[in-house]
Formats: C-alpha cells, sequence, structure tokens
C-alpha cells in the first residue's frame, strides 16, 4: 500500500511502480538521509512542533536503522519508491505513531535536495584527495627530472626543448585549479534547502538556522521555489568533472603515445599494461586508453544533466529524479579513474636517453639560432630568415644545426662564429629560459616549491 493512497482508487500499475521507483539508485544515499531526518526531528522537537519524546523516539528509531543497514541486519525493499519512503515506512514499522510525524514541515522535495548535497558532499572531499595524491605522485616525478631534456611539441611538431620536469608539472596546475574548483563548488553547494517544503515552505515554526547548523551548512537556502527547483550544484560539479577527465584524458594521450615504439619516451609497469590475445609482442596502455575512453562517458553525464533541466518550469518535476544516475556514474568514474591512473604515473619507467634523442632531431634549436644573431645585433626577423635558410641547407645536406660547418653559417651571415655551436647546444637552450614559468632549472624548481606550498595549505 502506497503513502498517498488515500487519494487513489487504484493501485499503482505494476510497471509504473518499477519505472518511478528510484530506490535503485539512490539507496546510496542512506545515510545521507537518516542524518537529515534526525537534524529535522531534533529541530521539530526543539521548537516543539512535535513532542521531545517523539523526537528523540525517532532519533533512536533512525540510529538503529542506519545501524541495521550497516550491519546487512536490514535490506533495501526493491518495490519501495525511493530511498525517503523506504526508510520512513520502516521507521513507522519499528516505532509506530510517532514515526509518522517525522515528516511534518518537509516535503520529498526538499529532502531530496538535501540529500543529494549531502551525499556529494563526501564524494567532493573524496576526489579532491585523489587530486592531492595524484599531484604529490606527479611533484615527486618532476623532482626527479628537472634535467631531463626533451622536445616540447606545437601541432605535435617538435618545437623547443623543454624538460620532463617542465612537462609534468603543466599537468599538476591543470590539477591544482580542478582542486581549487572543487573547492569552489563545495562552497558555492554548502546551503541547506531543508524546511523549503514542497515548494513554499511551511507554516509550522521552523527553525531553518538550526539545521543548517546541525547540518554543517553555512546557511539555509534564500528561496524556497529555486531550492527544491536547483541542481546547479549538480551540473557545477559535473562540470567540474569533466574537466578534470579532459585533463587525464590529455595526459592518456601522451602515454599512449610516449609508451609507443615511435617515441618510447617512457615505458608502463607491466602491472599497468596489458597483452594481446593474438599478438605476443604486444604490452598495451589499456588504463590511459580507458581512462581516454570514459571521459567521453563523463560529458555525456554533464549533458545529460544540462539537458535534462533545460525545459523545466518551476518548481519540482520528476524529470530531476534523473539527475542522480548521471551525477553518481560521473562522480564513481572520475574516482576508478584517479585510483588506476595515480599508481600507474607513480611506477612508469621514465627513458631520458631516448628522450634527448628526439629532441636532437627536429631543428628545436632554430629559434635559439636565430636569438644568437639577435644578441649580435641584428632584428629579429631578420635572424629568423637567415635561421630558415639555414634549416634548408641542414636539410639539404642531411645534417643538423649542430653538425652543420661553421663556413655554411658564414656564408648565411659574417655574425656568426664558433661560439654558436655553444649557444644552440641543448643544454644552453634549456638553461638559457629563465623566465619565471619557464624549463630551465631554476624556475622550476620554484614552480615545484609553489605547488608544495599549495599542497601544505591543502593538508592544514
Ligand atoms: N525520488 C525522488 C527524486 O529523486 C524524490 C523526490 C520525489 N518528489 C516528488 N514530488 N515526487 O527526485
Amino acid at each position: 500500500m502506497k503513502l498517498w493512497a488515500g487519494r487513489f482508487k487504484k493501485e499503482t500499475d505494476e510497471r509504473v511502480n518499477d519505472f518511478n521507483s528510484s530506490i535503485r539508485f539512490d539507496s546510496r544515499m542512506y545515510k545521507d538521509d537518516i542524518e537529515g531526518s534526525i537534524a529535522h526531528a531534533t529541530m521539530l522537537g526543539e521548537c516543539g512542533i512535535i513532542a521531545m519524546q517523539e523526537s528523540l523516539e525517532i532519533i533512536g528509531g533512525l540510529k538503529e536503522i542506519l545501524a541495521d543497514l550497516e550491519s546487512g541486519k536490514l535490506q533495501f525493499d526493491p518495490e519501495a519508491e525511493d530511498i525517503h519512503m523506504f526508510i520512513e515506512a520502516e521507521l513507522t514499522k519499528r516505532i509506530g505513531d510517532s514515526g509518522k510525524r517525522l515528516h511534518t514541515a518537509r516535503s520529498r522535495n526538499d529532502q531530496v535536495a538535501l540529500d543529494i548535497r549531502l551525499y556529494l558532499r563526501h564524494e567532493i572531499a573524496d576526489i579532491k584527495k585523489l587530486l592531492v595524491n595524484l599531484l604529490e605522485t606527479i611533484l615527486q616525478k618532476a623532482q626527479e627530472h628537472t634535467k631531463t631534456v626533451m622536445p616540447g611539441y606545437t601541432h605535435l611538431q617538435r618545437a623547443q626543448p623543454i624538460t620532463f620536469a617542465h612537462h609534468l608539472l603543466a599537468y599538476a596546475q591543470m590539477f591544482k585549479r580542478d582542486i581549487t574548483r572543487l573547492e569552489d563548488c563545495a562552497r558555492r553547494m554548502n546551503e541547506c534547502p531543508l524546511g523549503s517544503g514542497a515548494l513554499a515552505s511551511t507554516t509550522y515554526p521552523i527553525n531553518r538556522e538550526r539545521t543548517a547548523q546541525l547540518l554543517g551548512f553555512s546557511t539555509p537556502t534564500q528561496n524556497s521555489l529555486d531550492s527544491v527547483s536547483d541542481r546547479d550544484f549538480c551540473i557545477e560539479l559535473a562540470s567540474a568533472l569533466s574537466i578534470i577527465m579532459t585533463h587525464l584524458s590529455r595526459f592518456s594521450e601522451e602515454i599512449i603515445l610516449w609508451c609507443s615504439w615511435e617515441f618510447k619516451f617512457i615505458e608502463l609497469d607491466d602491472a599497468f599494461s596489458t597483452g594481446s590475445s593474438i599478438m605476443p609482442q604486444k604490452k598495451n596502455p589499456d588504463v590511459a586508453e580507458l581512462v581516454r575512453g570514459k571521459t567521453g562517458r563523463v560529458n555525456g553525464d554533464l549533458v545529460a544533466l544540462l539537458t535534462m533541466m533545460k525545459g523545466l518550469p518551476l518548481a519540482y518535476n520528476k524529470d530531476m529524479q534523473e539527475d542522480k544516475e548521471a551525477i553518481f556514474d560521473a562522480v564513481d568514474t572520475v574516482k576508478l579513474c584517479l585510483n588506476t591512473f595515480m599508481p600507474m604515473i607513480a611506477t612508469m619507467r621514465v627513458l631520458p636517453e631516448n628522450m634527448r634523442a628526439a629532441a636532437a632531431k627536429g631543428f628545436i634549436n632554430a629559434t635559439d639560432c636565430a636569438d644568437y644573431l639577435v644578441r649580435k645585433g641584428l632584428p629579429f626577423r631578420d635572424a629568423y630568415k637567415i635561421t630558415g635558410q639555414l634549416v634548408a641547407a641542414c636539410i639539404e645536406q642531411g645534417k643538423t644545426l649542430e653538425t652543420l660547418e661553421i663556413g655554411e653559417y658564414k656564408k648565411l651571415s659574417s655574425l656568426f662564429d664558433t661560439d654558436v655551436y655553444e649557444a644552440i647546444s641543448l643544454d644552453t637552450c634549456v638553461n638559457g629560459r629563465k623566465a619565471d614559468g619557464g624549463p630551465a632549472e631554476e624556475p622550476v624548481k620554484k614552480q615545484i616549491d609553489a605547488l608544495k606550498g599549495f599542497l601544505a595549505e591543502m593538508k592544514e
């Protein structure tokens, strides 16, 4: 028998029952639902809306239900409409009439808006921790490779020399931004919708400050209509998660390239690679590929949420029940990916000789050669042109700028002297880039220190 049976003359069609039910996916919010109900019952008792004795009975009953769910003594009823109805019905089964008073001055609309916030609050904290771990892992690796020269690319063409530390730290910056994005999101959703009722608050003399305080929110929300129709916090979190996945996916793409025979800049640990069922020589970067693939799925969750909300009139509509599967899937996927990605990075073997060999090809010191002429007084555009002609000469003669004879240099400009070889050596090229944010050891160490400072603040 449904709680709402009074209004109805017929039983709900079984198909509608299954279609309507969300317990399959919202049961994971059981702790949050109970926590919210305990705060609500406490406030109802304190405000004299229900008797103190009843409030205490409700709280006792809810605590028992929580314990029984955790121990497995109590199982979710798949026939229940949702987690909220399930717990309320179970409470009434256990404590009788007092249980029926819990829903005074409350609706499932403010209840569910509260529960998702409580649930996501913990998930955000977990994801932040995983990102902090990843950032630490990256910093560790970066510290080992401040002198490891590699080619930096644009258009996937060798461009200018950098170090592996510098490259890794670019990702550290992305994950740092991701952490702060999650913090922003958590701060904005830290308002308590409880007391908004179905849409128009309530006539009971409730104390919304009190429930907000009991549940650790900074303040109650300000508009009851907005409170029950708002899912911005899900969309905002989903978009932060999509951006995290975008970063993981770009990193994965590079890992996949780097461990190919064409690059061989790194070697993934056997424990984080997979083989082929037919080709005995294969060692595949499946983890990185799956992370890249799952990015599409998280983007899909974000688009599902945006599309689900875009045409909804205020206030609550049942469409909004679809919020949970999308945001839970996004959260689960990001956690799963971070959990596997981090140790893959921690265990990968870096191959500095191959990185250096690749940096030695492709004329990635051409800008430095032009800069050499600029230092000798030539305008950059002229220096650029002469260097272009030098590169063409090298290609014609099958040489590099390092191996081209000084005579050939002098043919193009009398400003060239034998000190050009020193000026265009890879180490000079990298170490010369000392500007803040650059790949030379000094600014890279500065960057590492700043990131360490960020992590230390994070742990306070
Ligand atoms: N299971 C519902 C959901 O997740 C709870 C809210 C139901 N409210 C309602 N008015 N039917 O959205």
